[in-house]
Protein backbone atom coordinates (compact mmCIF):
# COMPACT_ATOMS: atom_id res chain seq x y z
CA UNK A 1 0.00 0.00 0.00
CA UNK A 2 2.63 2.39 0.68
CA UNK A 3 4.00 2.16 -2.79
CA UNK A 4 1.04 2.45 -4.39
CA UNK A 5 0.45 5.86 -2.08
CA UNK A 6 4.31 6.94 -3.27
CA UNK A 7 3.38 6.33 -6.62
CA UNK A 8 0.34 8.19 -6.76
CA UNK A 9 1.35 10.74 -4.91
CA UNK A 10 5.00 11.60 -5.08
CA UNK A 11 4.68 14.44 -3.57
CA UNK A 12 4.07 13.23 0.03
CA UNK A 13 7.90 12.86 1.57
CA UNK A 14 8.14 8.51 2.42
CA UNK A 15 8.62 9.69 6.02
CA UNK A 16 5.04 10.60 6.09
CA UNK A 17 3.48 7.50 5.00
CA UNK A 18 2.92 4.98 7.98
CA UNK A 19 0.73 2.11 8.45
CA UNK A 20 -1.97 0.88 11.16
CA UNK A 21 0.52 -1.54 12.54
CA UNK A 22 2.60 0.46 14.29
CA UNK A 23 -0.02 3.51 14.95
CA UNK A 24 2.34 4.45 18.40
CA UNK A 25 5.17 5.16 15.78
CA UNK A 26 2.85 7.30 13.79
CA UNK A 27 1.93 9.26 16.67
CA UNK A 28 5.09 10.16 17.78
CA UNK A 29 6.11 11.24 13.89
CA UNK A 30 3.14 13.80 13.79
CA UNK A 31 3.85 14.82 17.51
CA UNK A 32 7.82 15.50 16.61
CA UNK A 33 6.97 16.77 13.51
CA UNK A 34 4.51 19.04 14.31
CA UNK A 35 6.64 20.63 17.35
CA UNK A 36 4.39 19.06 19.89
CA UNK A 37 1.27 21.06 18.75
CA UNK A 38 -0.80 17.82 16.59
CA UNK A 39 -2.60 17.92 13.43
CA UNK A 40 -5.72 20.17 12.43
CA UNK A 41 -7.57 17.44 11.00
CA UNK A 42 -7.27 13.50 11.34
CA UNK A 43 -9.66 12.01 8.31
CA UNK A 44 -10.47 8.40 9.85
CA UNK A 45 -12.31 5.23 7.88
CA UNK A 46 -10.81 2.25 9.87
CA UNK A 47 -11.84 0.72 13.12
CA UNK A 48 -12.91 2.18 16.13
CA UNK A 49 -8.97 0.67 18.00
CA UNK A 50 -7.26 3.89 17.41
CA UNK A 51 -9.42 6.36 18.01
CA UNK A 52 -7.80 7.46 21.20
CA UNK A 53 -4.02 7.83 19.45
CA UNK A 54 -6.11 9.49 16.56
CA UNK A 55 -7.44 12.29 19.51
CA UNK A 56 -3.78 12.45 20.98
CA UNK A 57 -2.55 13.58 17.27
CA UNK A 58 -4.86 15.94 17.28
CA UNK A 59 -4.21 19.81 18.04
CA UNK A 60 -6.35 21.15 20.57
CA UNK A 61 -9.62 21.94 18.78
CA UNK A 62 -8.86 20.19 15.95
CA UNK A 63 -11.15 18.25 14.26
CA UNK A 64 -11.45 14.17 13.86
CA UNK A 65 -13.45 12.94 10.57
CA UNK A 66 -14.90 9.49 10.81
CA UNK A 67 -16.23 8.19 7.55
CA UNK A 68 -18.65 5.76 8.42
CA UNK A 69 -17.71 2.60 6.76
CA UNK A 70 -20.25 0.56 5.26
CA UNK A 71 -19.41 -2.98 6.99
CA UNK A 72 -18.47 -1.55 9.98
CA UNK A 73 -21.38 0.05 12.37
CA UNK A 74 -19.66 -0.12 15.38
CA UNK A 75 -16.86 2.71 14.20
CA UNK A 76 -20.17 4.91 14.27
CA UNK A 77 -19.71 5.11 18.01
CA UNK A 78 -17.00 6.89 20.10
CA UNK A 79 -16.20 5.83 23.50
CA UNK A 80 -12.76 7.70 24.99
CA UNK A 81 -11.57 9.76 27.39
CA UNK A 82 -12.03 13.43 26.30
CA UNK A 83 -8.74 15.24 27.75
CA UNK A 84 -8.84 18.14 25.08
CA UNK A 85 -11.45 19.78 23.44
CA UNK A 86 -12.21 18.52 19.83
CA UNK A 87 -14.63 18.53 17.00
CA UNK A 88 -16.09 14.74 16.11
CA UNK A 89 -17.68 14.53 13.22
CA UNK A 90 -19.13 11.09 11.24
CA UNK A 91 -19.51 11.24 7.61
CA UNK A 92 -22.26 9.16 5.85
CA UNK A 93 -21.37 9.48 1.59
CA UNK A 94 -23.63 6.18 1.62
CA UNK A 95 -26.61 8.29 3.41
CA UNK A 96 -25.82 11.20 0.96
CA UNK A 97 -25.89 9.10 -2.26
CA UNK A 98 -28.80 7.74 -1.06
CA UNK A 99 -30.98 10.32 -1.28
CA UNK A 100 -32.12 9.40 -4.89
CA UNK A 101 -32.28 13.23 -6.28
CA UNK A 102 -29.42 13.91 -8.09
CA UNK A 103 -30.12 17.88 -7.56
CA UNK A 104 -29.28 17.63 -4.16
CA UNK A 105 -27.28 20.55 -2.97
CA UNK A 106 -24.87 18.45 -1.19
CA UNK A 107 -24.54 16.58 -3.65
CA UNK A 108 -24.04 18.88 -6.15
CA UNK A 109 -21.24 20.75 -4.37
CA UNK A 110 -19.58 17.61 -3.22
CA UNK A 111 -19.39 16.78 -7.56
CA UNK A 112 -17.60 20.27 -7.81
CA UNK A 113 -14.60 19.77 -4.82
CA UNK A 114 -14.03 16.05 -6.68
CA UNK A 115 -13.99 17.51 -9.71
CA UNK A 116 -11.89 20.32 -9.34
CA UNK A 117 -9.70 18.60 -7.01
CA UNK A 118 -9.38 16.10 -10.23
CA UNK A 119 -8.19 18.92 -12.26
CA UNK A 120 -6.04 20.32 -10.01
CA UNK A 121 -4.36 16.91 -9.49
CA UNK A 122 -5.18 16.90 -5.62
CA UNK A 123 -7.88 13.95 -5.67
CA UNK A 124 -6.44 10.76 -8.02
CA UNK A 125 -9.18 8.69 -9.03
CA UNK A 126 -7.82 4.95 -9.41
CA UNK A 127 -7.36 3.10 -11.86
CA UNK A 128 -9.57 0.27 -12.93
CA UNK A 129 -9.65 -3.60 -14.31
CA UNK A 130 -11.96 -4.24 -16.35
CA UNK A 131 -13.67 -7.54 -16.63
CA UNK A 132 -15.93 -8.94 -19.51
CA UNK A 133 -19.60 -9.37 -18.46
CA UNK A 134 -19.20 -13.66 -18.92
CA UNK A 135 -15.88 -13.11 -16.52
CA UNK A 136 -17.86 -12.49 -13.67
CA UNK A 137 -16.08 -15.69 -11.43
CA UNK A 138 -12.96 -14.09 -12.25
CA UNK A 139 -13.78 -10.74 -11.23
CA UNK A 140 -14.71 -11.68 -7.89
CA UNK A 141 -11.89 -13.65 -7.55
CA UNK A 142 -9.44 -10.92 -7.90
CA UNK A 143 -11.30 -8.59 -5.67
CA UNK A 144 -10.60 -11.88 -3.10
CA UNK A 145 -7.07 -12.63 -4.05
CA UNK A 146 -6.19 -8.88 -3.14
CA UNK A 147 -6.40 -7.33 0.29
CA UNK A 148 -5.24 -4.10 -1.10
CA UNK A 149 -7.59 -2.40 -2.93
CA UNK A 150 -5.30 -0.11 -5.18
CA UNK A 151 -7.99 -0.74 -8.30
CA UNK A 152 -11.39 -0.30 -9.09
CA UNK A 153 -13.07 -3.41 -10.54
CA UNK A 154 -15.79 -2.96 -13.74
CA UNK A 155 -17.65 -5.41 -15.32
CA UNK A 156 -18.63 -3.86 -19.14
CA UNK A 157 -21.54 -5.57 -19.97
CA UNK A 158 -21.75 -3.77 -23.20
CA UNK A 159 -19.49 -1.14 -25.15
CA UNK A 160 -19.92 2.53 -24.62
CA UNK A 161 -22.00 4.17 -26.85
CA UNK A 162 -21.11 7.93 -27.17
CA UNK A 163 -23.95 8.80 -29.07
CA UNK A 164 -27.63 8.98 -27.99
CA UNK A 165 -28.96 5.42 -27.09
CA UNK A 166 -29.65 3.30 -29.92
CA UNK A 167 -31.90 0.02 -28.76
CA UNK A 168 -30.61 -1.71 -31.87
CA UNK A 169 -27.29 -0.91 -30.13
CA UNK A 170 -28.04 -2.27 -26.26
CA UNK A 171 -27.48 -5.95 -26.31
CA UNK A 172 -30.19 -8.75 -23.98
CA UNK A 173 -28.86 -10.75 -22.00
CA UNK A 174 -30.59 -13.46 -19.95
CA UNK A 175 -31.35 -12.58 -16.49
CA UNK A 176 -32.97 -14.09 -13.32
CA UNK A 177 -35.22 -10.98 -12.39
CA UNK A 178 -35.96 -10.13 -8.70
CA UNK A 179 -38.88 -8.78 -7.21
CA UNK A 180 -38.24 -5.17 -5.33
CA UNK A 181 -40.64 -2.77 -3.34
CA UNK A 182 -41.02 0.54 -4.29
CA UNK A 183 -40.13 2.75 -1.40
CA UNK A 184 -42.52 4.90 -2.27
CA UNK A 185 -45.11 2.86 -1.82
CA UNK A 186 -46.80 1.24 1.25
CA UNK A 187 -47.20 -2.58 1.01
CA UNK A 188 -50.52 -3.84 3.32
CA UNK A 189 -50.08 -7.55 4.56
CA UNK A 190 -53.82 -8.27 5.58
CA UNK A 191 -52.56 -11.24 8.82
CA UNK A 192 -48.89 -9.92 8.73
CA UNK A 193 -48.63 -10.53 12.58
CA UNK A 194 -49.39 -14.36 11.68
CA UNK A 195 -46.03 -17.17 11.40
CA UNK A 196 -45.77 -16.40 7.11
CA UNK A 197 -46.68 -12.86 7.31
CA UNK A 198 -43.79 -11.50 9.66
CA UNK A 199 -41.55 -13.23 7.27
CA UNK A 200 -43.11 -11.69 4.23
CA UNK A 201 -42.68 -8.28 6.22
CA UNK A 202 -38.84 -9.07 6.48
CA UNK A 203 -38.87 -10.08 3.01
CA UNK A 204 -40.44 -6.68 1.65
CA UNK A 205 -38.48 -4.85 4.41
CA UNK A 206 -35.19 -6.35 2.46
CA UNK A 207 -36.72 -5.84 -1.01
CA UNK A 208 -36.78 -2.19 -0.03
CA UNK A 209 -40.06 -1.25 1.20
CA UNK A 210 -40.04 1.54 3.44
CA UNK A 211 -44.33 1.91 4.63
CA UNK A 212 -45.53 -2.06 6.11
CA UNK A 213 -49.08 -1.92 6.93
CA UNK A 214 -49.63 -4.67 8.77
CA UNK A 215 -53.09 -5.87 10.21
CA UNK A 216 -54.08 -8.11 13.21
CA UNK A 217 -57.72 -8.81 14.96
CA UNK A 218 -56.46 -8.54 18.26
CA UNK A 219 -52.90 -6.10 17.63
CA UNK A 220 -49.60 -7.41 19.19
CA UNK A 221 -48.90 -10.40 21.18
CA UNK A 222 -45.87 -11.53 21.89
CA UNK A 223 -42.30 -10.72 21.75
CA UNK A 224 -41.06 -11.82 18.75
CA UNK A 225 -43.37 -9.66 16.84
CA UNK A 226 -42.75 -6.59 19.16
CA UNK A 227 -38.80 -7.12 18.27
CA UNK A 228 -38.87 -7.37 14.41
CA UNK A 229 -41.30 -4.27 14.51
CA UNK A 230 -38.64 -2.64 16.07
CA UNK A 231 -36.10 -3.77 14.18
CA UNK A 232 -37.80 -2.47 10.94
CA UNK A 233 -38.21 0.80 12.70
CA UNK A 234 -34.66 1.33 13.73
CA UNK A 235 -33.96 0.77 10.24
CA UNK A 236 -35.94 3.54 8.86
CA UNK A 237 -39.62 1.84 7.89
CA UNK A 238 -42.93 3.07 8.87
CA UNK A 239 -44.62 0.52 10.91
CA UNK A 240 -48.33 0.64 11.12
CA UNK A 241 -50.40 -2.10 13.18
CA UNK A 242 -53.96 -1.89 12.69
CA UNK A 243 -56.01 -3.98 14.21
CA UNK A 244 -59.60 -4.88 15.04
CA UNK A 245 -60.61 -4.16 11.56
CA UNK A 246 -61.78 -6.83 9.43
CA UNK A 247 -61.84 -6.79 5.82
CA UNK A 248 -64.74 -8.79 5.17
CA UNK A 249 -66.59 -5.98 6.88
CA UNK A 250 -66.80 -3.19 3.73
CA UNK A 251 -66.22 -0.38 5.92
CA UNK A 252 -63.17 -1.56 7.71
CA UNK A 253 -61.85 -2.57 4.27
CA UNK A 254 -62.11 1.27 3.00
CA UNK A 255 -60.80 1.59 6.45
CA UNK A 256 -57.66 -0.43 6.17
CA UNK A 257 -56.81 1.01 2.63
CA UNK A 258 -57.75 4.28 3.53
CA UNK A 259 -55.10 4.62 6.36
CA UNK A 260 -52.70 2.76 3.64
CA UNK A 261 -52.75 5.51 1.33
CA UNK A 262 -52.76 8.11 3.95
CA UNK A 263 -48.93 7.04 4.92
CA UNK A 264 -48.36 6.17 0.93
CA UNK A 265 -49.66 5.29 -2.13
CA UNK A 266 -50.69 1.17 -2.16
CA UNK A 267 -47.97 -0.93 -4.16
CA UNK A 268 -49.45 -3.94 -3.04
CA UNK A 269 -51.84 -5.97 -1.17
CA UNK A 270 -51.03 -9.44 0.82
CA UNK A 271 -54.04 -11.32 2.18
CA UNK A 272 -52.36 -14.12 4.42
CA UNK A 273 -54.93 -14.56 6.78
CA UNK A 274 -56.75 -17.68 7.80
CA UNK A 275 -58.68 -18.89 9.98
CA UNK A 276 -60.00 -22.81 10.13
CA UNK A 277 -62.95 -24.55 11.05
CA UNK A 278 -61.63 -28.22 10.10
CA UNK A 279 -64.43 -30.56 9.83
CA UNK A 280 -66.04 -33.19 7.37
CA UNK A 281 -68.81 -31.86 5.33
CA UNK A 282 -71.50 -33.65 6.74
CA UNK A 283 -70.92 -31.83 10.21
CA UNK A 284 -70.97 -28.29 8.59
CA UNK A 285 -73.66 -26.07 9.50
CA UNK A 286 -74.12 -23.15 6.97
CA UNK A 287 -72.41 -20.54 10.08
CA UNK A 288 -69.19 -23.07 10.67
CA UNK A 289 -68.63 -23.32 6.54
CA UNK A 290 -68.42 -19.83 6.14
CA UNK A 291 -65.75 -19.31 9.53
CA UNK A 292 -62.83 -19.59 6.77
CA UNK A 293 -64.63 -17.51 4.69
CA UNK A 294 -64.62 -14.02 6.42
CA UNK A 295 -60.79 -13.74 6.73
CA UNK A 296 -59.85 -15.31 2.66
CA UNK A 297 -62.98 -15.17 0.14
CA UNK A 298 -64.60 -12.13 1.64
CA UNK A 299 -61.70 -10.04 2.22
CA UNK A 300 -60.15 -10.62 -1.04
CA UNK A 301 -63.52 -9.60 -2.58
CA UNK A 302 -63.58 -6.43 -0.60
CA UNK A 303 -60.15 -5.69 -1.40
CA UNK A 304 -60.50 -6.18 -4.97
CA UNK A 305 -63.10 -4.62 -5.39
CA UNK A 306 -62.29 -1.30 -3.13
CA UNK A 307 -58.58 -1.35 -4.20
CA UNK A 308 -59.86 -0.86 -7.96
CA UNK A 309 -61.11 2.45 -7.09
CA UNK A 310 -59.03 3.60 -4.69
CA UNK A 311 -54.99 2.02 -5.16
CA UNK A 312 -54.39 3.12 -8.78
CA UNK A 313 -50.65 2.48 -8.09
CA UNK A 314 -51.20 -1.16 -7.16
CA UNK A 315 -48.69 -3.85 -8.30
CA UNK A 316 -49.00 -6.96 -6.10
CA UNK A 317 -52.57 -8.09 -5.62
CA UNK A 318 -51.44 -11.46 -3.66
CA UNK A 319 -52.98 -14.11 -1.75
CA UNK A 320 -51.82 -17.06 0.19
CA UNK A 321 -54.11 -20.30 -1.09
CA UNK A 322 -53.27 -23.90 -0.21
CA UNK A 323 -53.07 -27.08 -1.82
CA UNK A 324 -56.07 -27.91 -0.04
CA UNK A 325 -57.93 -26.07 -3.27
CA UNK A 326 -56.63 -28.30 -5.98
CA UNK A 327 -55.95 -31.62 -4.58
CA UNK A 328 -58.06 -31.08 -1.80
CA UNK A 329 -57.42 -32.50 2.23
CA UNK A 330 -59.59 -34.46 4.29
CA UNK A 331 -61.58 -32.40 6.58
CA UNK A 332 -61.06 -29.24 4.68
CA UNK A 333 -63.94 -28.77 2.60
CA UNK A 334 -64.89 -25.19 3.42
CA UNK A 335 -60.81 -24.40 3.80
CA UNK A 336 -60.22 -25.55 0.42
CA UNK A 337 -63.25 -23.71 -1.12
CA UNK A 338 -62.13 -20.46 0.45
CA UNK A 339 -58.95 -20.57 -1.09
CA UNK A 340 -60.43 -21.60 -4.18
CA UNK A 341 -62.71 -18.61 -4.65
CA UNK A 342 -59.39 -16.06 -4.65
CA UNK A 343 -58.02 -17.69 -7.17
CA UNK A 344 -61.25 -17.15 -9.02
CA UNK A 345 -60.69 -13.56 -7.85
CA UNK A 346 -57.38 -13.35 -9.37
CA UNK A 347 -58.10 -14.97 -12.78
CA UNK A 348 -60.73 -12.19 -13.41
CA UNK A 349 -58.38 -9.53 -12.21
CA UNK A 350 -55.96 -10.56 -14.84
CA UNK A 351 -58.44 -10.68 -17.52
CA UNK A 352 -59.32 -7.12 -16.73
CA UNK A 353 -55.65 -6.64 -16.68
CA UNK A 354 -54.95 -6.15 -13.62
CA UNK A 355 -52.47 -7.53 -11.28
CA UNK A 356 -53.02 -10.67 -9.48
CA UNK A 357 -51.38 -13.42 -8.01
CA UNK A 358 -52.40 -16.98 -5.85
CA UNK A 359 -49.84 -19.08 -4.33
CA UNK A 360 -50.80 -22.38 -3.53
CA UNK A 361 -48.59 -23.36 -1.06
CA UNK A 362 -48.10 -26.92 0.77
CA UNK A 363 -47.51 -27.75 4.62
CA UNK A 364 -44.92 -24.97 5.74
CA UNK A 365 -42.13 -26.10 7.95
CA UNK A 366 -41.17 -22.98 10.94
CA UNK A 367 -43.59 -20.49 11.15
CA UNK A 368 -47.27 -20.04 10.74
CA UNK A 369 -50.61 -22.46 11.44
CA UNK A 370 -49.18 -25.89 11.30
CA UNK A 371 -46.14 -24.65 13.85
CA UNK A 372 -49.25 -23.36 16.03
CA UNK A 373 -50.89 -26.76 15.98
CA UNK A 374 -47.99 -27.91 17.14
CA UNK A 375 -47.73 -31.11 14.93
CA UNK A 376 -44.35 -32.56 16.44
CA UNK A 377 -43.12 -34.62 13.87
CA UNK A 378 -41.29 -32.31 10.89
CA UNK A 379 -41.76 -35.01 9.03
CA UNK A 380 -45.09 -35.93 8.56
CA UNK A 381 -46.90 -35.49 5.75
CA UNK A 382 -49.58 -32.64 5.82
CA UNK A 383 -51.93 -32.57 3.21
CA UNK A 384 -49.81 -35.19 0.71
CA UNK A 385 -46.54 -32.92 1.04
CA UNK A 386 -43.69 -32.75 3.39
CA UNK A 387 -42.99 -29.23 5.14
CA UNK A 388 -41.40 -26.81 3.10
CA UNK A 389 -39.03 -24.30 4.61
CA UNK A 390 -39.55 -21.08 4.79
CA UNK A 391 -36.46 -19.71 3.10
CA UNK A 392 -37.65 -22.42 0.80
CA UNK A 393 -40.84 -20.28 0.34
CA UNK A 394 -39.55 -17.41 0.16
CA UNK A 395 -37.35 -18.12 -2.99
CA UNK A 396 -40.25 -19.21 -4.51
CA UNK A 397 -42.17 -16.16 -3.67
CA UNK A 398 -39.80 -14.12 -5.45
CA UNK A 399 -39.89 -16.23 -8.65
CA UNK A 400 -43.63 -15.98 -8.22
CA UNK A 401 -43.80 -12.44 -8.06
CA UNK A 402 -42.08 -12.01 -11.25
CA UNK A 403 -43.74 -14.14 -13.98
CA UNK A 404 -47.88 -13.79 -15.33
CA UNK A 405 -49.93 -16.50 -14.08
CA UNK A 406 -52.56 -15.93 -11.79
CA UNK A 407 -52.39 -19.33 -9.92
CA UNK A 408 -48.78 -21.13 -8.99
CA UNK A 409 -48.23 -23.71 -6.72
CA UNK A 410 -45.38 -24.54 -4.29
CA UNK A 411 -45.01 -27.70 -2.52
CA UNK A 412 -43.01 -30.82 -2.01
CA UNK A 413 -43.61 -33.96 -2.84
CA UNK A 414 -42.68 -36.46 -0.59
CA UNK A 415 -40.57 -39.40 -2.87
CA UNK A 416 -41.79 -42.81 -3.30
CA UNK A 417 -39.81 -45.34 -2.72
CA UNK A 418 -40.61 -48.88 -4.00
CA UNK A 419 -41.23 -51.48 -0.97
CA UNK A 420 -38.57 -53.64 -2.07
CA UNK A 421 -35.96 -51.05 -1.69
CA UNK A 422 -37.68 -49.68 1.33
CA UNK A 423 -37.51 -53.08 3.35
CA UNK A 424 -34.05 -53.82 2.26
CA UNK A 425 -32.33 -50.14 3.04
CA UNK A 426 -34.30 -50.59 6.33
CA UNK A 427 -33.04 -54.54 7.18
CA UNK A 428 -29.51 -53.13 6.32
CA UNK A 429 -30.03 -49.80 8.26
CA UNK A 430 -31.18 -51.46 11.38
CA UNK A 431 -27.77 -53.97 11.16
CA UNK A 432 -25.28 -51.51 10.55
CA UNK A 433 -26.95 -49.84 13.95
CA UNK A 434 -27.19 -52.57 16.15
CA UNK A 435 -23.86 -53.67 15.32
CA UNK A 436 -23.10 -50.01 15.90
CA UNK A 437 -21.48 -48.38 12.96
CA UNK A 438 -21.54 -45.21 11.65
CA UNK A 439 -22.05 -46.20 7.91
CA UNK A 440 -22.89 -49.09 5.34
CA UNK A 441 -20.12 -48.12 3.27
CA UNK A 442 -17.41 -49.26 5.73
CA UNK A 443 -18.44 -53.00 5.81
CA UNK A 444 -18.27 -55.82 2.99
CA UNK A 445 -21.95 -56.26 2.73
CA UNK A 446 -21.34 -60.26 1.14
CA UNK A 447 -19.52 -61.22 4.90
CA UNK A 448 -21.61 -63.25 7.34
CA UNK A 449 -22.77 -61.37 10.16
CA UNK A 450 -20.85 -63.53 12.62
CA UNK A 451 -17.61 -62.15 10.87
CA UNK A 452 -19.12 -58.80 11.66
CA UNK A 453 -19.03 -59.17 15.43
CA UNK A 454 -22.99 -60.39 15.96
CA UNK A 455 -23.24 -62.07 18.90
CA UNK A 456 -25.98 -63.97 20.43
CA UNK A 457 -27.50 -60.73 22.19
CA UNK A 458 -27.02 -58.86 18.53
CA UNK A 459 -28.59 -61.93 17.17
CA UNK A 460 -31.64 -61.67 19.51
CA UNK A 461 -31.56 -57.72 19.22
CA UNK A 462 -32.17 -58.19 14.92
CA UNK A 463 -34.60 -60.98 15.01
CA UNK A 464 -36.38 -58.39 17.49
CA UNK A 465 -36.46 -55.72 15.06
CA UNK A 466 -36.77 -58.12 12.10
CA UNK A 467 -40.07 -59.54 13.70
CA UNK A 468 -41.39 -55.96 14.61
CA UNK A 469 -40.95 -54.94 11.18
CA UNK A 470 -42.46 -57.57 9.42
CA UNK A 471 -44.52 -58.79 12.22
CA UNK A 472 -44.05 -62.38 11.98
CA UNK A 473 -41.23 -64.22 13.55
CA UNK A 474 -38.12 -65.15 11.89
CA UNK A 475 -34.31 -66.52 13.00
CA UNK A 476 -31.20 -65.04 11.90
N1 LIG B 1 -48.58 -22.61 7.38
C1 LIG B 1 -48.86 -23.49 6.45
O1 LIG B 1 -48.45 -24.64 6.51
C2 LIG B 1 -49.69 -23.07 5.26
C3 LIG B 1 -49.92 -24.00 4.25
C4 LIG B 1 -50.67 -23.62 3.15
C5 LIG B 1 -51.17 -22.33 3.06
N2 LIG B 1 -50.92 -21.43 4.06
C6 LIG B 1 -51.50 -20.10 3.93
O2 LIG B 1 -50.51 -19.11 4.24
C7 LIG B 1 -51.14 -18.00 4.88
C8 LIG B 1 -50.38 -17.64 6.14
O3 LIG B 1 -50.50 -18.71 7.04
P1 LIG B 1 -49.69 -18.79 8.39
O4 LIG B 1 -49.19 -20.15 8.49
O5 LIG B 1 -48.79 -17.65 8.53
O6 LIG B 1 -50.91 -18.62 9.43
P2 LIG B 1 -50.97 -17.91 10.84
O7 LIG B 1 -49.65 -17.94 11.52
O8 LIG B 1 -52.14 -18.48 11.55
O9 LIG B 1 -51.26 -16.40 10.44
C9 LIG B 1 -52.48 -15.97 9.94
C10 LIG B 1 -52.90 -14.74 10.69
O10 LIG B 1 -54.14 -14.27 10.16
C11 LIG B 1 -54.75 -13.48 11.17
N3 LIG B 1 -56.22 -13.66 11.04
C12 LIG B 1 -56.92 -14.74 11.31
N4 LIG B 1 -58.20 -14.54 11.03
C13 LIG B 1 -58.33 -13.29 10.58
C14 LIG B 1 -59.40 -12.52 10.12
N5 LIG B 1 -60.65 -12.96 10.10
N6 LIG B 1 -59.13 -11.30 9.71
C15 LIG B 1 -57.88 -10.82 9.75
N7 LIG B 1 -56.82 -11.51 10.16
C16 LIG B 1 -57.05 -12.73 10.57
C17 LIG B 1 -54.23 -13.99 12.51
O11 LIG B 1 -53.56 -12.95 13.18
P3 LIG B 1 -54.20 -12.16 14.42
O12 LIG B 1 -54.52 -13.16 15.48
O13 LIG B 1 -53.10 -11.23 14.79
O14 LIG B 1 -55.39 -11.50 13.89
C18 LIG B 1 -53.19 -15.03 12.14
O15 LIG B 1 -52.01 -14.90 12.90
C19 LIG B 1 -52.59 -18.38 5.10
O16 LIG B 1 -53.37 -17.80 4.11
C20 LIG B 1 -52.61 -19.88 4.96
O17 LIG B 1 -53.85 -20.35 4.46
C21 LIG B 1 -50.18 -21.76 5.15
Amino acid sequence: MKKFIINKFPQIKQDHIGNLIDMNLIENIIIEITKGQGVNVVLNFVSDNHKNILINCLKEGGKLLQIKDVDNEINNTIEFDLTKSIDFQVISLIDLLKTNNDDDEILLKLRDLLQNGVNEGIVKPLSSIIFNRDQLKLAFEHLMNNNEVTEKVVIQIQNEINNKLNSKQLISLPVIPRFYCNPNYSYIIYGGLGGFGLELADWLFIRGAKYLILTSRSGIKNGYQQMKINYWKKNGVKVEIISEKLAHIEKDCVNILEISSNIAPVGGIFNLAVELDNKLFCNHTAKTFDYSFKSKAWSTKNFDKLSRKMCKNIKNFVVFSSVASSYGCQGMTSYGMTNSIMEKICEKRIADGLPALSIQWGAIDNVGILENMQINNNNSIFAGTFRQKISSCIDALDKFLMQSQPVVLSMIIPEKQSKKSDTISNIVDAVIKIIGLKDSKMINKHVPLSQLGVDSILKTKLCRHKNNKKKATETV
